[in-house]
């Protein structure tokens, strides 16, 4: 039996953007993937799923795609399949020195031109924000068949926007954020505990101060694409852009 791992026979990537990976793929090579996971109970052909919606038109459509992610975002929270379900989950993805890396953020603000996660700024994506502060963030609500996708320009908050959302957290979530040097390697868990359980001490009875490395970013769209999911794999898809950021915003349908 194969393990995931050894699907990839010809580059080995290291994920922290501290360091360089020492092995890096060439153009022209090739991966060998083995079919691992139809020798067990499922089969990928057994996940394979038609998405049926009414569609999306041009006419469908606002001019200004701040307005229509509005539109979306708040179908999904309204649709969302339970409690459990965080429609503000959205995939991050930063890249520095040809090196691309995503994880999952919550986004906690938009207004016409911003949309707001937060962070710590000396992880692996706020290194490689500071570094290349340019970003793509990706929607997916499966249980609408949709997709938007975001590429934009990233700047951090204002210190009192990430002082007043950073007060808005429960006091757990905010010794948390407090006591974890994000992306750093730890020893244990407990080494972690130890440095949360001395700050609860440090702050009993008072507010917790924002840490200095804490805060928000806000990516500004240069282009925005809104996928919704069609029979026969005939989906929908529509990209806004725009030269420059006073400029009206330009709409085409994108071949699916
Ligand atoms: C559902 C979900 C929501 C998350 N929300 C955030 C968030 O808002 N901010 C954040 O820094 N990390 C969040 N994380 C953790 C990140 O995915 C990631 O592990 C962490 O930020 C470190 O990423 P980095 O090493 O690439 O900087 C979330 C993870 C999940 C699964």
């Amino acid at each position: 039996m194969l393990s995931v791992g050894q699907i990839i026979t010809k580059a080995t990537c290291r994920g922290n953007g501290a360091s360089q990976p020492s092995r890096r793929i060439a153009a022209g090579d090739q991966f060998y993937p083995q079919n691992i996971f139809s020798d067990s109970m499922n089969n990928f052909e057994d996940l394979r799923k038609e998405y049926e919606s009414q569609g999306l038109d041009r006419g469908d459509l606002h001019d200004d795609p701040m307005q229509q992610f509005d539109v979306w975002f708040r179908d999904a929270v309204q649709h969302t399949p339970g409690k459990w379900y965080e429609p503000n989950a959205v995939t991050l993805s930063t890249s520095q020195d040809g090196m691309v890396t995503s994880r999952t953020v919550l986004l906690k603000d938009y207004d016409e031109h911003h949309l707001v996660f937060f962070t710590h700024y000396e992880s692996e994506k706020g290194r490689q924000l500071t570094a290349n502060p340019q970003a793509s963030l990706l929607f997916h609500w499966h249980f609408l068949g949709r997709q938007i996708r975001v590429v934009g320009d990233v700047a951090k908050t204002s210190r009192e926007m990430s002082e007043e959302y950073f007060h808005k957290r429960p006091r757990g979530a905010q010794l948390s954020a407090s006591a974890s040097a994000q992306s750093t390697v730890l020893e244990s868990r407990e080494q972690l505990q130890r440095v949360r359980n001395e700050l609860e001490q440090t702050y009993a009875g008072v507010d917790i101060p924002l840490p200095e490395n804490w805060g928000g970013f806000g990516l500004r769209p240069v282009r925005f694409e809104f996928w919704q999911g069609r029979v026969n794999r005939m989906h929908d898809r529509f990209q806004y852009t725009r030269p420059d950021n006073d400029d009206p915003w330009d709409i085409v349908r994108l071949a699916p």
